[in-house]
């Protein structure tokens, strides 16, 4: 199909919007350097797959942000369990789970990613939230590919 486009000019930092790729939620997130910051600085260990090995993502992402450019995070807004649409908690939340460091909360069954959505361990999620194959046309416009 034809390539699916998206203007987040109007994102400001710290905030994410979702727009429909081929029938799919797709989130673009403006990550602060502070939140980068949170995100890199968390324990790998607590993390299923902090490399993300299990290909929910293109070849050319890489690193622990999952993006090309580290300030703008864009993922399937799909739980990896069920399927449900998990709610955006960006800021830090004890109530989450200990040192959570905010990210993504699946309210069906408990699952929780962080800002780059990487799923932590012992949630039913079996894998990070898919990263989409995208590129960028111009300084805010991403194109689905
Ligand atoms: Fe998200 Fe089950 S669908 S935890």
């Amino acid at each position: 199909g034809a390539p699916v486009r998206a203007d987040f000019s109007k994102l400001e930092p710290g905030q994410r919007m979702t727009v429909e790729w081929r029938g799919r939620p797709v989130w673009i997130i403006n990550r602060t350097p502070e939140m980068n910051e949170r995100t890199e600085n968390l324990d790998p260990g607590r993390l299923s797959d902090p490399d993300s090995n299990e290909q929910q993502q293109p070849s050319y992402i890489t690193g622990p942000l999952r993006s090309i450019r580290p300030e703008i995070g864009v993922m399937i807004g799909i739980c990896t369990h069920l399927g449900c649409s998990p709610l955006y908690r960006p800021e830090p939340e004890a109530a989450v789970t200990d040192n959570w460091p905010g990210g993504f909360f699946c309210p069906c069954h408990g699952s929780y990613f962080d800002l780059a959505g990487r799923v932590f361990r012992n949630v039913p999620a079996p894998t990070n939230l898919e990263v989409p194959p995208y590129r960028f046309e111009e300084d805010d416009i991403i194109v689905g590919e």
